[in-house]
């Protein structure tokens, strides 16, 4: 116990605590997370204490969904400081398993998503949507939610979420939560704090090269000719680009010409560090700028 919140270790304690609020009839949320918890997340947490009366956080740093090369040893961890964010936000119950929690001894079983996770950040991580698949699969199935929440801000992983659970026939909802970003438009991220004090003030201009591809296609520009010009213009910026893309919204496939609903999605490295951002088009009357 810390202050008012619960965290428990064991899905056993987990489907105990589940189990008490099922037989009074209160509906579940589950918000999965890695910690190092940001507004970012705690928008997730509010969100979900809209749309369900008992919210669980999930906080576990998932080997798996890291590449060999990638950051997970030093991936932040503070868990008491999350716990003190989550009691704020309204969270009832923390779920912190340990690594045999997740994988014990011998676990083989693995959840691959198809034609979702071939390309763009598939591409650049590869298994890492494996991995992320395996991980929410199990947090589901562990908790049996009514409906999980997932940020915007990884787009690609909302939809081979959404893929999953309709594939799979797994009953529960998948709400995806709106990108909460900095003041300076760069959108928050737990690998944030890895910029450099220089990095830190060209990071944004990710978000606004994005934003004005988008803005391109909403007044006719061609869905390549624009993503070029984004390409060009972040690394001009010194950004090492991954991708800059025009997509379906739903599927993620290829768009060319001129389009109507599309998501620009961007992925890029700044030093050390990836970032990656995504906006709607046409975009919403608030955020035209
Ligand atoms: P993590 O990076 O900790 O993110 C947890 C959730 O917070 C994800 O759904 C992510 O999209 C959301 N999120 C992150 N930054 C956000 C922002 N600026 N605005 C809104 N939502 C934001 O994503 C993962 O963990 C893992 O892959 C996980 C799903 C937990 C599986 O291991």
């Amino acid at each position: 116990m810390t202050g008012a919140i619960t965290t428990v270790r064991t899905v056993k304690d987990l489907r105990a605590h589940l189990a008490t609020w099922r037989k009074s009839g209160e509906t579940v949320a589950l918000v999965p997370t890695m910690g190092a918890l940001h507004e970012g997340h705690l928008s997730l947490v509010a969100l979900a204490g809209t749309k369900a009366d008992r919210v669980v956080v999930s906080i576990f740093v998932n080997p798996i969904q890291f590449g060999p090369r990638e950051d997970f040893k030093t991936y932040p961890r503070d868990e008491a400081g999350d716990l003190v964010k989550l009691i704020k936000a309204g969270t009832h119950l923390v779920y912190a398993p340990d690594m045999a929690g997740i994988y014990p001894k011998g676990f083989t079983t693995h959840v691959r998503v198809g034609d979702l996770t071939e390309d763009l950040c598939g591409s650049a991580r590869p298994n890492h949507f494996e991995g992320v698949a395996t991980v929410v699969t199990k947090l589901l199935l562990q908790c049996a939610p009514d409906l999980a929440v997932f940020g915007e801000k990884d787009y690609q992983q909302l939809l081979v979420i959404k893929r999953l659970v309709r594939d799979l026939d797994l009953q529960v909802e998948i709400v995806g939560g709106e990108i909460v970003r900095e003041g300076d438009g760069l959108a928050l991220s737990s690998r944030n704090g890895y910029l450099s004090p220089a990095e830190r003030k060209v990071a944004p201009l990710l978000y606004h090269t994005i934003h004005e591809v988008a803005a391109a296609l909403a007044q006719g520009a061609g869905a390549d000719t624009a993503s070029e010009a984004g390409r060009f213009k972040l690394e001009a910026a010194g950004f090492r680009v991954d991708y800059v893309a025009v997509r379906d919204p739903e599927t993620l496939a290829r768009l060319s010409g001129p389009v109507k609903q599309a998501r620009v999605l961007a992925a890029v490295h700044l030093g050390k560090t990836r970032l990656i951002d995504n906006v709607p088009v046409p975009l919403p009357a608030s955020t035209n700028r």
